[in-house]
């Protein structure tokens, strides 16, 4: 089973990815759990091209190609192997932070980046998407306390503003893959609709 989580910056995907991960070891799933761009040596270099360098002039085609550059990587190393061994995968992020970001954010087409996409992952998407949607006053909030922004976190605010609007159109457009969950709550709170949406998949 391949369960993906999105969202925006400062969103908490990862607190939650890991106590998911905690949830199903307990009831004796093997999880992998890997992160996008990333997990892999040719991603974990793409991403710091992608966001260690602030100033690095970068079109939204460009920034488009090199977030799938990675994904095809981590596709063909690590999530296609594990699903073959029946494991679960959680990946912190994956193709709907492309649409979101270079989408509705960086303005790309959506189709053209659909299309890369499928030829990046070779048509692999989620059983489920997790989409935790958090009002952008306190992504900046929890942003700002982590010290400083990446090249993407550094963007304008009405880019983030489009991005999360990004995820909730392309949520809703496929309720039966996406569901999305309030990240201002309780981290027990996230957690316990994470798992109930997670509950039903398990055989
Ligand atoms: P991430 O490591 O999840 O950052 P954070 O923990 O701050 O949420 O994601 C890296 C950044 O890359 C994040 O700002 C979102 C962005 N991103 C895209 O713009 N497009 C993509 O396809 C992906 C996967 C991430």
């Amino acid at each position: 089973m391949f369960i993906t989580f999105d969202g925006g910056d400062g969103c908490g995907k990862t607190t939650q990815i890991l106590r998911l991960a905690d949830w199903l070891n307990q009831k004796g799933k093997e999880v992998v759990m890997c992160r996008d761009p990333g997990s892999t040596p040719l991603g974990d270099a793409i991403r710091n091209i992608l966001l260690n360098q602030r100033d690095l002039k970068m079109s939204s085609i460009s920034e488009t190609l090199l977030f799938n550059a990675a994904r095809a990587q981590l596709v063909k190393e690590i999530i296609r192997p594990a699903l073959e061994q029946g494991k679960i995968v959680l990946s912190d992020r994956y193709l709907l932070s492309t649409l979101a970001y270079q989408g509705y954010g960086g303005e790309v087409p959506l189709p053209l980046l659909q299309q890369v996409g499928a030829i990046a992952t070779s048509n692999l998407l989620p059983d489920l998407g997790i989409v935790l949607d958090l009002p952008l006053e306190i992504a900046q909030t929890r942003a700002g306390k982590r010290g400083s922004l990446d090249r993407m976190e550094s963007k304008a605010a009405e880019y983030h503003r489009r991005v999360r609007q990004g995820f909730l159109e392309c949520a809703r457009a496929e309720p039966d893959r996406y569901v999305v969950i309030d990240a201002s709550d309780s981290i027990e709170a996230i957690a316990t609709a994470i798992r109930a949406a997670v509950e039903p998949m398990l055989v």
